[in-house]
């Protein structure tokens, strides 16, 4: 079985992802998606809302192992048997940091990372940046699965009272 992991926040899960994420479930036989814990950081929603959203939104795919991790990611890869990091490069701007990591991770365990050049309908497209236009009332409905729009939404409101 060839295996290959998309790691992230995904708080929550964008189009852009989701573009990742099938483009690698045709090159691998297993694509696991592994959501980072972080327990510094509050997100919008909690790592299993986020592990339920991505499970929804890849249910057309039957390739998909949906999961939550902490620690390392080259240690999650290496008790798998993953041997390959997928990450979408949306610009010049990812590449630095995304280049670090790729490296670090590869020194450490010779886990390799191969990048996809996201689409470019999605270049500018963040969980972070949909969040805040959202929340101050943008419309970010062709940014994010139905699904997660309607939850993403719904979360803000439930905020607001
Ligand atoms: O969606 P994000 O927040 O940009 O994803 C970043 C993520 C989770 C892929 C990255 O921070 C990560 O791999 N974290 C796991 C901890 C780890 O292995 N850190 C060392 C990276 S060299």
């Amino acid at each position: 079985m060839r295996r290959a992991v998309c790691p992230g926040s995904f708080d929550p899960i964008t189009n852009g992802h989701l573009d990742i994420i099938e483009r690698a479930s045709k090159l691998y036989d297993v694509v696991h998606v592994a959501v980072a814990v972080n327990r510094s950081k509050q997100g919008m929603f909690s790592v299993e809302e986020r592990i339920a959203l991505i499970e929804e939104t890849t249910a057309h795919l039957d390739n998909i192992q949906v999961e939550s991790h902490s620690g390392l990611l080259v240690d999650y890869c290496t008790a798998r048997g993953i041997p390959a990091i997928i990450k979408g490069l949306r610009a010049v701007s990812d590449f630095d940091y995304e280049l670090q990591m790729a490296q670090m991770n590869h020194g450490l365990s010779g886990v390799e990372t191969l990048f996809v050049p996201t689409s470019p309908t999605y270049s500018f497209l963040s969980s972070s940046l949909v969040k805040e236009v959202a929340s101050l009332g943008g419309d970010v409905s062709h940014l994010l699965p139905g699904v997660v729009h309607a939850r993403l939404v719904e979360r803000i409101a439930e905020r607001r009272k």
